[in-house]
């Protein structure tokens, strides 16, 4: 980290969500490739909008087209992308926005470092920001089977490497908040059990 650098305080989250009339929250989708999370993500995102609600979603390959166009699928660089996530979806959510975010994002320490950052407080503002872990749980035949990309024939010929389920590791969360299996239930489902969960807790009105 840089030195000479200083903290500037802005409105207190409680503050700046009232003012909007609405909390700040980063909802976490993880899951193998093709098991869901960008249309459910998508499909969610319109949903909140339409209900008035403020949410933005971040999705892994649209990301990588922009900020994280250096990074590639190594163990470092998955670390790298899911941290600058965290911090981006972090910011949304400080701004009183639904940040949602549908990233593989396959390591467990990367989750709970993402879940770690949002718990972080600063000096004057000791309110959290809600994370909460979404798991797309889609067996790993269904998504293969699925392969809306060609990316597991092409793992599994190995033309790609390090491919998420094939040739590298997919950890799956052991306490998510919420579990989807869109093999089993439709998209407007799970947005359904999304948007009840959120109602539940008091997330959205
Ligand atoms: S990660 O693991 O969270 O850093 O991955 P993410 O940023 O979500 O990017 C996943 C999308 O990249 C494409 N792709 C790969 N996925 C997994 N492994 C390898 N090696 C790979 N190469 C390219 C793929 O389209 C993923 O998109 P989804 O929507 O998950 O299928």
């Amino acid at each position: 980290m840089a030195t000479n650098i200083t903290w500037h305080p802005s409105l207190k989250r409680t503050e700046r969500n009232e003012l909007r009339k609405q909390q700040g929250i980063t909802l976490w989708l993880t899951g193998l490739s093709a098991s869901g999370k960008s249309t459910v993500a998508t499909a969610l995102e319109q949903h909140l909008l339409h209900l008035g609600v403020a949410a933005y979603r971040l999705d892994g390959d649209n990301v990588r087209f922009g900020l994280n166009k250096d990074l590639g699928f190594s163990e470092k660089d998955r670390n790298e992308n899911i941290r600058r996530i965290s911090e981006v979806a972090k910011l949304f959510a400080d701004s009183s926005t639904i940040a949602i975010t549908s990233f593989i994002s396959p390591y467990r320490a990367d989750r709970d470092l993402a879940r770690e950052l949002h718990a972080q407080t600063t000096a004057g503002d000791e309110t959290p920001l809600p994370f909460v872990e979404v798991y797309v749980d889609v067996p790993l035949e269904v998504a293969e089977q699925r392969d809306p990309k060609g990316l597991y024939k092409k793992a599994r010929a190995g033309e790609i490497k390090d491919f998420t389920g094939i040739s590298a590791p997919y950890e799956e969360p052991l306490n998510p908040e919420i579990t989807i299996k869109t093999h089993e239930n439709s998209v407007e489902e799970c947005v359904a059990q999304i948007t009840s969960w959120l109602t539940d807790k008091g997330y959205i009105k």
